[in-house]
């Protein structure tokens, strides 16, 4: 799909699990949540550090920055809890023929 970044097939990607892809200079967080893909920009709004370095809970939905504890909600990109205040970015995901396909739309 022109303009946009595969991320993988759905064998390679199972539920609960995660991977970073990069869409030119924007790394992206893709997360399968009982089947359904997320994708969010792999960057926490408290202090740009990258959340794929901490714990991707794929139960409760959420990413924890590793740096200061911020919490978002992965289906969303929302702030759940301090230091970070400001939701991060979401990206649209497409599923074509069994290949996941995300792009940075901002
Ligand atoms: S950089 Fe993520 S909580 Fe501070």
């Amino acid at each position: 799909m022109d303009g946009w970044a595969r991320v993988g097939t759905i064998s390679e990607i199972l539920p609960g699990e995660h991977r970073v892809v990069w869409d030119g200079d924007t790394p992206i967080l893709v997360v399968n949540l009982e089947g359904d893909f997320y994708a969010l920009l792999d960057q926490c709004t408290h202090e740009d550090y990258e959340l794929s370095a901490g714990p991707v809970d794929a139960d409760e939905g959420v990413v924890e920055c590793v740096l200061h504890g911020a919490r978002f909600d992965l289906r969303s990109g929302r702030a759940l809890c301090g230091p970070a205040y400001l939701p991060v970015a979401k990206f649209p995901v497409e599923v074509v023929d069994g290949v996941i396909w995300t792009r940075d739309d901002r």
